[in-house]
């Protein structure tokens, strides 16, 4: 399992901002960012931009700077923090910021490499939300209502990729 003192390891090689495509390759693993969806499904990206998944990191700073580097913060911000190939932070990870895709269906590097043909999540569980939306963070979770939010699927919710 890939650990945080691995990054930092990296961090110290100065490999972290270089353009050393296979350490990258390695420090993302399966979780490839929502850039990766865009190409096929350009609409479900452009709604789930206009959610608040989408500026979840950001929004730590609401309440002071210092809390984006605080992992009992971040870990409900980004997307797989500290699991393989998830966020570690904005050096590393700068792309697995934010509540995105995978944060709820999961790595998506076998579905794109197999170019759309399943090996995803397709419809993410209320317990896949309740990692997050806690009791303590979200009493009265209610799953029916909210999973109708997360990307405008009222409107694009067709099968299929768009
Ligand atoms: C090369 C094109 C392509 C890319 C890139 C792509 N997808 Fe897909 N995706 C598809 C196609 C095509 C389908 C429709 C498959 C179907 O209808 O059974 C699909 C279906 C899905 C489904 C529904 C799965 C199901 O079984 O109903 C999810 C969830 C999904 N994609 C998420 C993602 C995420 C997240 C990313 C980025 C990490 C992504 N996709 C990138 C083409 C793509
Ligand atoms: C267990 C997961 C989890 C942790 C840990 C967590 N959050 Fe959140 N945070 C959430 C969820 C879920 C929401 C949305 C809650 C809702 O909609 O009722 C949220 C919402 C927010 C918001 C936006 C809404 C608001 O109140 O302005 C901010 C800002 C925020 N969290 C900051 C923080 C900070 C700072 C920390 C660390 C002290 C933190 N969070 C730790 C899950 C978490
Ligand atoms: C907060 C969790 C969450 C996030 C973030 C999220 N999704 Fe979803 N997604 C869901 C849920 C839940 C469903 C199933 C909804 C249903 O069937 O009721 C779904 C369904 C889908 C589907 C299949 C249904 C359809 O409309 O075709 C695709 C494709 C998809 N998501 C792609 C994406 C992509 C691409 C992103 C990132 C831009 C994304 N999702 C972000 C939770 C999420
Ligand atoms: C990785 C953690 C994480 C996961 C997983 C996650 N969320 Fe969230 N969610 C958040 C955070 C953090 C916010 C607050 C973002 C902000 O306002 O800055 C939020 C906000 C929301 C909001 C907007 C505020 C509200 O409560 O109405 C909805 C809706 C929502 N989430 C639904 C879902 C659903 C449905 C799922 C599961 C399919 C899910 N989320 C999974 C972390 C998560």
């Amino acid at each position: 399992m890939r650990t945080r003192l691995i990054g930092l390891a990296l961090a110290g090689l100065g490999l972290a901002v270089g353009p050393n495509l296979a350490a990258r390759a390695e420090i993302l693993g399966d979780y490839l960012g929502y850039r990766a969806c865009q190409e096929c499904h350009a609409e479900i990206v452009a709604s789930w931009q206009k959610t608040p998944h989408a500026h979840a990191f950001a929004g730590l700073k609401r309440q002071g700077e210092e809390k984006q580097g605080i992992p009992g913060c971040v870990r409900c911000h980004v997307v797989a923090f500290e699991q393989d190939g998830g966020f570690i932070d904005m050096g590393l990870t700068p792309e697995l910021a934010d509540v995105q895709c995978e944060a709820c269906h999961g790595p998506g590097k076998k579905h794109v490499e197999a170019g759309g043909d399943g090996q995803i999540v397709a419809k993410p569980d209320a317990n896949s939300c309740r990692v997050c939306h806690t009791e303590g963070q979200d009493k009265n979770f209610d799953y029916q209502r909210k999973s109708k939010l997360v990307h405008d699927l009222a409107k694009g919710g067709k099968k299929g990729a768009k």
